[in-house]
């Protein structure tokens, strides 16, 4: 099973693949400090909401391992400041805040306790690999859950890496694919190249190939016309931040996508973990949208797309109303639109 981010136990650092080389080079990192962890998630060497999440825990475990001291105090101060840094990197997947609480809730339970040293770098790795491993499971029930959603024959469009990639295995919006897949369905999926990074044609068409899962790739312009083709039976995505009323952030291009699919009566489905549910916020126009560099618009890979000087404006998210979305599909089970207040509520108390 592809599993994109992990603890090194022979190196005692964080294991990771680079998904910027991808697909043309499949190259492995061993990170041995915070930073490194910060700058791999500033820059997506590790991306995906859930996926970075893990990396922030694996980093705050980390700075616990890097620091030498003796003295507790001192290493509870250092993974303090390790979440500061972490905390600071991309502000819209709401999985990275939530990890680093988990984070820190373990160091005050650990430091209340007395814990030596010892205790505190394990107590902080245990935690680390507890989040991975749960994302893990809940990737799995999300598939079951999202499963008996798909077509039993037909094409599911998706955007974005919402795969194996972008979470401790398996994937959400890929995870209800492959489970339906594995329930013996016959999907063709289409995925969006997804401009400006391109998690589309380089991550989501990598992993379903690597899985043998029928894939086509097509430029994110092209949607309307593939669902108007009639090739299109049900959209499943991924999101970083889901709200209270069910409003879901995500990549950049996906509220297009819902809006297409509304108009074609096609259904619209998010899949993601309870940890990318921010019952904090009422509604998505509190989400705060990642603004990235202009280069990635103008000068990707380090091509020439456009003249110098260029006026760029780059979300890296945009925000899907609940209202275009057919149901969130969860770990903890399905909330069906458009009215997703009362749903999102019971679940939250589960
Ligand atoms: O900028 P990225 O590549 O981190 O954006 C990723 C997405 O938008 C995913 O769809 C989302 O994080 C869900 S991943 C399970």
């Amino acid at each position: 099973m592809l599993s994109p981010i992990s603890w090194n136990d022979e190196l005692g650092c964080v294991h990771l693949l680079d998904q910027t080389k991808l697909p043309e080079i499949e190259q492995w990192m061993d990170l041995t400090g915070v930073a490194e962890v910060a700058e791999a998630i500033r820059s997506l060497a590790v991306r995906g909401a859930p996926a970075i999440g893990i990396a922030a825990a694996l980093g705050c475990a980390l700075a616990a391992f890097v620091e030498d001291s003796e003295d507790p105090a001192i290493l509870a101060a250092a993974v303090l400041a390790a979440a500061e840094e972490l905390g600071g990197t991309r502000p819209t997947a709401v999985n990275l805040f939530w990890a680093l609480e988990k984070m820190k809730e373990r160091l005050e339970t650990l430091v209340a306790s007395q814990a030596g040293v010892k205790e505190l770098r394990a107590g902080l790795l245990a935690e680390a690999q507890k989040i991975r491993e749960e994302d893990i499971a809940s990737c799995r029930a999300i598939g079951r859950f999202g499963a008996p959603l798909m077509p039993n024959e037909g094409g599911v469009i998706t955007h974005c890496n919402a795969g194996a990639l972008a979470t401790g295995a398996y994937g959400t919006a890929l995870g209800v694919i492959r489970a339906a897949v594995e329930a013996g369905k016959n999907i063709q999926v289409f995925a969006d190249e997804t401009r400006p990074l391109l998690q589309g044609a380089r991550l989501t068409v990598w992993e379903l190939m690597r899985d043998d899962i029928d894939v086509t790739l097509i430029c994110d312009n092209m949607a309307g016309y593939v669902m108007r083709l009639g090739h299109i039976q049900a959209c499943v995505v991924g999101a970083d931040r889901i709200t209270a009323n069910g409003d879901a952030a995500n990549k950049i291009g996906t509220y297009s996508l819902a809006v297409l699919a509304k108009r074609h009566g096609i259904p619209f489905y998010v899949a993601a973990p309870w940890s990318t549910v921010d019952m904090s916020l009422s509604d998505g126009d509190a989400i705060p949208i990642e603004q990235r560099d202009a280069k990635e618009i103008t000068n990707p890979r380090g091509a020439v797309f456009a003249p110098k000087g260029t006026k760029v404006f780059n979300p890296a998210f945009d925000v899907t109303p609940a209202s275009l979305i057919s149901a969130i599909i969860t770990d903890r089970g399905l909330v069906e639109g458009p009215d997703m207040i009362q749903g999102l509520l019971a679940l939250s108390e589960a």
